[in-house]
Parts: structure tokens; sequence; C-alpha cells
């Protein structure tokens, strides 16, 4: 992997992600897409654990399917295809990773996107489910297509939370211009 690859946003969030999965964890990938981030919690989470994979899309739904069997990581995923609004219909245990990685499907339909009011109200929900000691981490896009809305509502919602109880940590790419993506990632500490 070259050096600029190990700071690309996903691979940035693994990283640091890395240390807070351990093998027969519960985890969470709220918007699967063509499932790279839910493969890169199956390996984590082993096959004692369980990952469960969000998207409205039939289609990423399907490539991340494909993408698991063909690594040798199916066993261990729960993939819906549905809204990560209502990921607590289907996870009934506390997770100790959630990944959201908003935006549209690379190479695919750049109007079926994550939407501001939906995407607030998808990690309410999964703040609800993750652990003590869990994060969960944001990919969070801006401009272009995507807009500026859903990252200030993102932003404004995780600002209000209870200090006492989260942890919530900003990554910028300082001197990127363009609206260079946002890591962020939330850390449950009571
Ligand atoms: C940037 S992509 C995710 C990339 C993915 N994590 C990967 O590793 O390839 C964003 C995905 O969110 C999905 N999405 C949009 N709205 C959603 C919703 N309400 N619930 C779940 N997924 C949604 C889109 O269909 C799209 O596939």
């Amino acid at each position: 992997m070259s050096i600029r690859e190990k700071y690309q946003i996903t691979e940035y969030c693994h990283h640091f992600l890395r240390e807070y999965i351990h093998e027969g964890d519960c985890c969470i990938d709220a918007t699967c897409g063509k499932g790279g981030d839910t493969e890169f919690l199956c390996r984590g989470a082993g096959k004692s654990g369980r990952v469960y994979g969000f998207d409205i899309q039939k289609d990423a739904v399907e490539l991340t399917r494909i993408r698991l069997e063909q690594s040798g990581c199916a066993k261990q995923a729960v993939l819906i295809c549905g809204s990560h609004v209502n990921m607590a219909d289907y996870v009934k245990e506390q997770a100790a990773v959630i990944m959201f990685n908003f935006g549209y499907l690379p190479g695919g339909d750049h109007s079926v996107a994550t939407q501001p009011q939906t995407s607030v109200k998808a990690v309410q929900e999964g703040l609800k489910l993750l652990k003590t000691g869990g994060v969960m981490s944001l990919c969070i896009y801006s401009g272009g297509d995507t807009g500026y809305e859903e990252k200030e509502a993102l932003l404004a919602y995780l600002k209000g939370l209870d200090a006492k109880h989260w942890l919530v940590i900003i990554h910028t790419y300082y001197n990127r211009k363009n609206d260079p993506p946002l890591p962020v990632f939330v850390v449950r500490l009571a």
C-alpha cells in the first residue's frame, strides 16, 4: 500500500478502528456499498463474530455478498437490504464498532445517497447499540453532488452529545482544498 493510500479516508478509518475490534465481536456496517468496510469488520470479528451490513440498494448488498463469499468472510455476516435507520430491528446485541460511510455508491447512481435527516436518525440509533468502550466511525463528505446539508446536520448533532458519555474526535485533511472528506470517531465513554 502506498503512503497516499494509507491515508485515504476509508483506510485511515480502518487503521483507527483496528484496536477496537476483537474476535467474537458484534460490528455494524451501516452503509455497505461495495463491501470493503464489511469485509474489514468481518476479518476483525472473525468466524465467531457477527457483522450486520445495511444498504438500501439491492445491487450494493449483492456486491457485498459476492465480495464476502470470495474473501471467505460470508459466514459471520448478516446482510440487510434496508435503511440503517431501522438497524435496531435486526441488531439485538451491543456493538464494538459501527461504521458509517455516507454519500453514494462509487460508480453508481449519485442520486441514491444518504440523506441528512435519516443519517442523523441512524447515528442516534447506532449510538444506542454501541457498547461502552466501543467506537463509531463516520466518513462525512461534502461539496459536489453531496452538498453541505448532511455534513452540517451530522456535526451539529455530534456537537450536542453529552461529554460525560461520549468523546467525539474529528480529524481533518487540513491542507487539502475542495471540501476534503472528514473522518470522525465517536467513542462511548460510559
Ligand atoms: C459511500 S457508499 C459506502 C461505501 C462502502 N462502505 C464500501 O466499503 O464500499 C454509501 C452507501 O450508502 C448507501 N445508503 C444510502 N442511504 C442509505 C440508508 N438509508 N441506509 C443504508 N444505506 C444507505 C448507498 O446505497 C451507498 O451504497
